[in-house]
């Protein structure tokens, strides 16, 4: 698919314009990519972060990347699965709104891990139809905006999963 391209690693790592976090609602840290980030960033970034008031499941908010080869980072709030109907539009609502907010900054470059897929006990499968859904319906209410998007695997399997699901 045009503007999407998979990476298999450390977001931490990825020098975009910006990388999504899999944040909690409080935005002050937590261990996962929350972790790994905010120790990427060093301590600039909670800092920023302690003046946002925290961010609603399904939202995100943006700060800069201090530290991070990426200028900023968006930060987004997953569901906690429970396989209520509201998981996927939570889940959806993160990687559409996250898109958009990096729009609003031009942002034209941005990567996701796979939210709410770890500690939020997500199904990766059901995750990554939902986070491709997403991201095409974006770009297609979007085409007229110039935004390389890449999906991060934090492992080989999370990444066959993602192309299983695209073969499909
Ligand atoms: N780079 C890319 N992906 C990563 C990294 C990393 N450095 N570290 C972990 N991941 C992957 C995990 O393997 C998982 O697939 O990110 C995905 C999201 O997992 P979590 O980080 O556990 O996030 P989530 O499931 O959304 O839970 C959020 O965990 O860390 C806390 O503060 C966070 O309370 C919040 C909760």
């Amino acid at each position: 698919m045009k503007n999407i391209e998979f990476y298999v690693g450390d977001i931490t790592k990825l020098k975009v314009d910006a990388i999504v976090n899999a944040a909690n609602s409080s935005l002050l840290g937590g261990g996962g990519v929350d972790g790994a980030i905010h120790r990427a960033a060093g301590p600039g970034l909670l800092n920023e972060c302690r003046g946002l008031n925290g961010c609603r499941t399904g939202e995100a908010k943006i700060t800069k990347g201090y530290n991070l080869p990426a200028k900023y980072v968006i930060h987004t709030v997953g569901p906690i699965y429970s396989g209520a109907e509201s998981d996927e539009t939570d889940l959806y609502n993160c990687y559409y709104n996250s898109l958009s907010l990096a729009k609003e900054n031009d942002v034209h470059s941005i990567a996701f891990p796979g939210i709410s897929t770890g500690v939020y006990g997500y199904p990766k499968e059901a995750a990554a139809k939902t986070a491709l859904g997403a991201i095409t319906t974006w770009l297609s209410d979007n085409s007229g905006y110039d935004m390389q998007i890449t999906i991060v695997n934090f492992s080989e399997h999370d990444y066959e999963i993602y192309q299983s699901v695209i073969g499909r």
